[in-house]
């Protein structure tokens, strides 16, 4: 599964992209109404800095609109995804945009239906909400996997994305249901670090290697040679 980071932050963008685990990103216009700047200059660095889908939603509410807008979005890089709501009016914008060439990624899917109109109607991603689901107790685990089960068979050009992850959790059981895609929020990728036995366990091979001073000492002399070697 690929983990895209769901943000309009671009300095979020900035720091997780270099731990080299993203492979694209997600906007929204309410995490885009947050930030200061030009959306347009927040949607093309994020773009660079992932270098990779990053999807741009459109907010009008007929279809025609839409892929005005979206065409005009995907203009501002090359790695624009455009995002259109689930609606008779999105699944008509979607249908233009991709036959065009425009890769759309259908948001705000909460069942298999949906999921399958969106796929019939050529979107490259199906965005699937977990925590919105959550919210009105309804287990989003259960309709996700409903929704992978649905598309697996027949639409092999629509991938599926995990979207509104609101803990690890939700990431692990994204992945486990076999979903192609995860967008998900700096701090929830924070979390995913976590580990106590990990930082215990750093601790304790650091404190045992500097009991050994001349250990040390051998290290640094491998580092250099091999840093000489490469100088020429
Ligand atoms: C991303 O594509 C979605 O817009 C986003 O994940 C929604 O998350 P939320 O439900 O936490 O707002």
């Amino acid at each position: 599964m690929k983990l895209f980071i769901d943000t309009g932050s671009v300095a979020e963008v900035e720091e997780i992209a270099a731990w080299g685990v993203l492979s694209g990103a997600t906007t929204n216009p309410s995490l885009l109404a947050k930030e200061q700047g030009s959306p347009g200059d927040i949607i093309r660095r994020i773009c660079e800095l992932v270098d990779g889908p990053t999807s741009a939603e459109v907010v009008s509410d007929d279809a025609r609109g839409m892929v005005a807008e979206g065409r005009a979005l995907a203009g501002l890089h090359e790695h624009v995804v455009v995002k259109t709501p689930f609606s008779k009016a999105g699944l008509a914008a979607c249908r233009e945009l991709s036959s065009d060439g425009i890769r759309v990624n259908m948001t705000l899917v909460f069942s298999a239906n949906q999921a399958l109109l969106a796929a019939e109607a050529g979107a490259a991603y199906i965005s699937c909400f977990m925590g919105r689901l959550d919210d009105i107790s309804i287990d989003s685990a259960q309709v996700l996997a409903e929704v992978v089960g649905a598309l697996a068979p027949s639409y092999s050009d629509s991938q599926v994305l995990a979207a509104s992850l609101r803990h690890p959790g939700h990431v692990v059981q994204a992945a486990q249901i076999g979903c192609e895609v995860a967008t998900v929020p700096a701090k929830v990728l924070r979390q995913m670090l976590e580990h106590p036995l990990t930082t215990a366990g750093i601790e304790r091979f650091k404190a045992d290697w500097q009991a050994r001073p001349e250990f040390a000492e051998w290290l640094s002399g491998l580092v250099a040679g091999r840093q000489a070697v490469a100088a020429g």
